[in-house]
């Protein structure tokens, strides 16, 4: 924001952050076709600010300036066509004027736009995702004025903001100091050519209804009346909102719809929730939820100072936004409200991290979230199969962390979790365990995976080669997370979860009697051979040893049963931490023709051996030590395969 000038009296004018001139644009073009939504950004807001005011004034009562009755008043001006939306709520500062409203401050903002096509339903469909807010006003109106007054302040401390857009000059707003007695914020609209069909009661009565009917406070409109064959504006106030707590009505009593737009006030959102459950509980402690499961992952879900959350009520009043003791990191994705019947009114965070009523709550509200998602998995119903995938192709990442952080729960995440396995062989997570489990092969007792830093890697990893041969399905770990996962969850229904990539293959009742005969008999005669590979690496390796994990690979690495993985060693040092280096076990493959021929090799057998152990090393992901020594060393193993270098004669 710069500043460009300052005029008299004080008012200055001041252009607007790049990125917020960007989006008046895109919202003025792409959100057209859905003009109205406009009115609910406004009254959500003056909502917001409501609450706002009445939990600041918990602490501090004087903020109330002797009006505690908070309302939305929403009027229009068929003569000067104006519509105006005005709240008695908390109200602003100058200097937060300028930077709510001039600025974005929003954590995304950049991917935001770096991810905008200039296709405008693909934009109006991320403008949603990123929210609208306050500058929908300019979708039906070419001038804004808000004038405001944060309450607790002197008359004198009003600020009048305004931005034309219809002049050519804009991407410039003004701001001056100005005499307001009632605190709150006023915004009027002066609207486009073209919009006059909003300067109607009926029309503006019907959309309050439709998408602001939740709205807790009342939004008040002036009685309109049939005087002498026209349609006259009253002085009588009439409240055209149900104005009451939308939670706390039964379920029964409450539509589809309605708890449709309730989600998009609630969690700052433009699209339909995915799902969401409602319940009053009653018992040790008392509270009503109701929660929702977004339809898609907000620009914020991996920033940990996101702002939105469950918003803590006590019995109707607005306590806190996001009130983070209410919902396990692990599901917070999850918006809606959460209102308590025990809470004392005056409640501070201090408080929550202490109080046993939020526990009881927040282990409530997770048993509730959980089943939810468990039911959306379950569920015959056609378009449920989806909700779920969509679902997991959105949060998946998230619930993962929910099995290390909730050892309470984590049976239950577990059979949540959605994995890619070598069955389809690609990235597609929509494997559960339960399904792997179930299509295990006779004989089986685990449940095998593999994990590497990207899906190609898990999924070309040598170590799968005698799964494949088999037809036993592994599953294909490749996010960080996924780690964290294996590194909690040891076993789901009894089954253990068993790396394919640590400790010695055992493949149980999977193999014949003959094979493991046969396997000894290797063991035996590649004794020497694996010795002196060893004696070669020396400290690079724990043992050398011969495999059948192998079918196409000369070679391979494993990490001891109880060393760490190399794969999570490598996320630890790329994270900066210490990880204890554990050499691993080099295991051969006694059928490759490169092992077959390493038992004769006697000059170059050091060569040998340190590029075995390299491109095992390079095949599961890891990073050599020395690749120019690496690239030596083929370079010359390659000419020595090829009759010797010295046949290749350089010119001088
Ligand atoms: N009526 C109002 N009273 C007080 N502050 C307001 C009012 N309207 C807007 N604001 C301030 O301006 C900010 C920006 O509003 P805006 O609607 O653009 O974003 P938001 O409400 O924070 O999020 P969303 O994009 O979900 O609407 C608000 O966060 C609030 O601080
Ligand atoms: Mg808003």
């Amino acid at each position: 924001m710069s500043q460009t000038a300052t005029g008299p009296a004080g008012r200055e004018t001041l252009g607007f952050q790049a990125e917020v001139k960007q989006l008046l644009q895109l919202m003025i073009h792409s959100l057209y076709s859905n003009r109205e939504i406009f009115l609910r950004e406004l009254i959500s807001n003056a909502s917001d600010a409501c609450d706002k005011l009445r939990f600041e004034a918990l602490h501090n009562g004087a903020l109330f300036e002797g009006d505690a009755d908070l309302k939305i008043r929403v009027a229009y001006d068929k003569a000067a066509r104006t519509l105006t939306i005005a709240d008695n709520g908390i109200g602003m500062s100058r200097d937060e004027v300028v930077a709510n409203l001039g600025t974005i401050a929003k954590s995304g903002t950049r991917e935001f736009f770096s991810r905008l096509t200039g296709d405008q339903q693909n934009d109006a469909h991320l403008i949603g995702q990123f929210g609208v807010g306050f500058y929908s006003s300019f979708i039906v109106a070419d001038r804004v004025t808000v004038l405001t007054r944060r309450a607790g302040e002197t008359a004198g401390q009003g600020v009048r903001w305004e931005c034309d857009m219809g002049d050519e000059s804009s991407g410039v707003y003004s701001v001056e100091m100005t005499d307001r007695p009632g605190r709150g914020t006023e915004i009027t609209l002066h609207l486009r050519d073209g919009q006059d069909d909003l300067l109607s009661g009926h029309r503006i009565r019907a959309i309050v209804r439709k998408y602001s009917d939740h709205i807790v406070q009342p939004i008040v409109m002036k009685k309109e009346q049939w005087q002498d064959g026209a349609e006259t504006i009253t002085e009588e106030d009439e409240t055209v909102n149900q104005a009451s707590a939308l939670w706390a009505r039964p379920k029964g009593e409450i539509s589809e719809e309605q708890y449709r737009e309730f989600y998009k006030h609630v969690g700052h959102d433009f699209d339909d929730p995915l799902a969401w459950t409602h319940s009053r509980v009653e018992g040790r402690s008392e509270y009503t939820q109701l929660l929702y499961v977004p339809g898609r992952a907000p620009f914020d879900l991996w920033d940990r100072d996101a702002r939105h959350g469950v918003k803590l009520y006590v019995r109707r009043v607005f306590i806190m936004d996001d009130a983070e003791q209410l919902m396990p990191l692990y599901l917070r994705f999850v918006r809606g409200v959460v209102d308590s019947a025990d809470l004392p009114l005056n409640v501070s965070r201090e408080i929550l991290q202490e109080s046993k009523d939020i526990e009881a709550i927040r282990a409530g509200c997770t048993k509730k979230v959980l089943a939810l998602l468990e039911d959306m998995a379950r569920s015959d119903e056609p378009g449920d199969k989806d909700k779920y995938a969509k679902f997991w192709g959105e949060f998946g990442r998230v619930l993962k962390e929910g099995v290390g952080e909730d050892s309470v729960n984590r049976d239950k995440i577990a059979g949540l979790l959605r994995f890619a396995t070598t069955r389809a062989d690609n990235a597609e997570e929509t494997v559960s365990l339960q399904d792997y489990v179930g299509r295990m092969k006779e004989g089986q007792d685990k449940i095998y995976y593999v994990a590497a830093d990207s899906f190609n890697a898990a999924k070309n990893s040598p170590h799968l080669e005698v799964f494949r041969k088999k037809g036993i399905e592994v599953l294909l770990l490749s996010e960080r997370v996924d780690e964290w996962v294996v590194g909690h969850l040891t076993e789901f229904g009894g089954k253990a979860l068993v790396s394919v990539a640590k400790g010695g293959l055992d493949l149980g009742k999977l193999e014949d009697e003959a094979e493991k005969q046969e396997q000894e008999q290797e063991a035996g005669e590649f004794k020497e051979l694996t010795e002196r590979i060893g004696a070669s690496l020396g400290e690079r390796v724990k043992e050398v040893r011969v495999t059948h994990r192998l079918t196409e690979s000369p070679a391979c690495l494993v990490a001891d049963e109880h060393d760490m993985s190399a794969n999570l060693a490598r996320m630890l040092k790329a994270a900066g931490q210490k990880a204890p280096a554990a050499a691993p076990i080099l295991e051969i493959n006694p059928r490759h023709p490169v092992v077959l021929r390493l038992r004769y090799e006697e000059k170059k057998f050091d060569d040998w051996s340190a590029v075995l152990f390299d491109q095992a090393l390079l095949a599961e992901g890891g990073q050599l030590d020395d690749p120019a020594a690496f690239v030596r060393r083929i370079n010359e193993l390659m000419l020595d395969l090829g009759g010797g270098a010295s046949r290749i004669i350089l010119p001088h």
